[in-house]
């Protein structure tokens, strides 16, 4: 009987601590401060970001997903490659929606491209180790639609890397881009906290041409006034901002409950990486207490910084 009651303990707490280990990174919203700080530090850096493109992807997934089903461009696609996959989680989503199309990630980090194919690799998606900025033989002419989601940013030379995607793309081929801009996310609250990390984060990338987080606004400037190679290779036929960077649709915005609490879990996994990734100072603490406004005010609303934008080929 005692063996039987210490097995029964046993796989309890096994279960139940199997289960934290596995699902706490998505759950802060139910930790008390101290405990979500806790969680947070000792969390790895892979971890975080893992569970950050995850929550990431779910948090936008179904508006962005409704903004491509509306495009003309997005519909008629069959063969879609993104560059800059990640975890893979983005586009196993795009698999499952729209599961007609055939989907090919290409992603810098080995890591990422071994974890994709063991969880999400099937007949039309799949995953392979590659860069954005490299020129592929295989690749030229095969792909109805390029999509860089939250990559463009990233990259050393976008410019570069749109010139490959303008070869990777069959005649009246589309780019699809969505990425941030931060100087259009509005919210019913400020955090202040967040606010500060991420500034100090976006001038060190600056300041060491690691990425660019206006670099579509610079894209559009170039197509729009000529001004560079690429607007002999591709013409704007969407984008919800204008030149100047100001809105010219209402755009993605949580205000849902379940949203709310997937952007509390999301700022907090973005402010971890910049603190254990990028040596940003970032108070957990202090970020936690400010960012439960939006678990409690149900009015609370985010508009994040986004631009999305769609380009044919010329
Ligand atoms: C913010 S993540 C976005 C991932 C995915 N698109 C999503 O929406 O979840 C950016 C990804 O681009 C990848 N990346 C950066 N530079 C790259 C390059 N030159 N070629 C391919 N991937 C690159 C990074 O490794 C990272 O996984």
């Amino acid at each position: 009987m005692s063996i039987f009651f210490k097995f029964f303990s046993w796989l309890f707490l096994f279960t139940l601590f199997g289960l934290r280990a596995e699902a706490y990174l998505d759950r802060l919203a139910e930790y008390d401060q101290q405990t979500c700080s806790e969680v947070l530090q000792t969390a790895e850096l892979p971890e975080l970001w893992n569970y950050f493109l995850e929550g990431q992807a779910n948090l936008y997934f179904d508006q962005e997903a409704e903004w491509l089903s509306q495009k003309n461009g997005w519909a008629k696609a069959q063969n879609i490659l993104e560059l800059g996959s990640g975890n893979g989680a983005y586009l196993s989503r795009l698999s499952e929606t729209f599961k007609e199309k055939i989907f090919l990630g290409i992603e810098k980090q080995a890591s990422f491209v071994e974890q994709c194919k063991a969880q999400f690799g099937r007949s039309r998606l799949t995953f392979v180790e590659g860069d954005a900025e490299s020129d592929y033989e295989q690749y030229k002419n095969q792909f109805d639609a390029v999509l860089y989601r939250l990559t463009l940013q990233h990259l050393k030379n976008p410019k570069l890397s749109l010139e490959l995607a303008h070869q990777y793309l069959k005649k009246d081929g589309y780019v699809f881009i969505i990425d941030s801009y931060d100087p259009v996310k509005i919210s019913s609250h400020k955090i202040r906290s967040f606010e500060e990390a991420t500034r100090q984060h976006n001038e060190r990338n600056r300041a060491t041409l690691k990425g660019n987080r206006r670099v579509t606004i610079e894209i559009l400037e170039d197509l729009q006034y000529g001004s560079s190679s690429l607007s002999n290779l591709y013409e704007v036929v969407h984008t919800s901002l204008d030149v100047q960077g100001h809105r010219l649709e209402k755009g993605i915005r949580f205000e849902s409950e379940q949203d709310r609490k997937r952007y509390f879990n999301h700022a907090l996994l973005f402010l971890s990486i910049l603190n254990k990734g990028y040596e940003v100072p970032v108070d957990l603490s202090e970020a936690y207490s400010e960012l439960q406004v939006y678990l409690e005010d149900e009015k609370s609303w985010i508009c994040p910084g986004m631009h999305l934008l769609v380009l044919k080929k010329i």
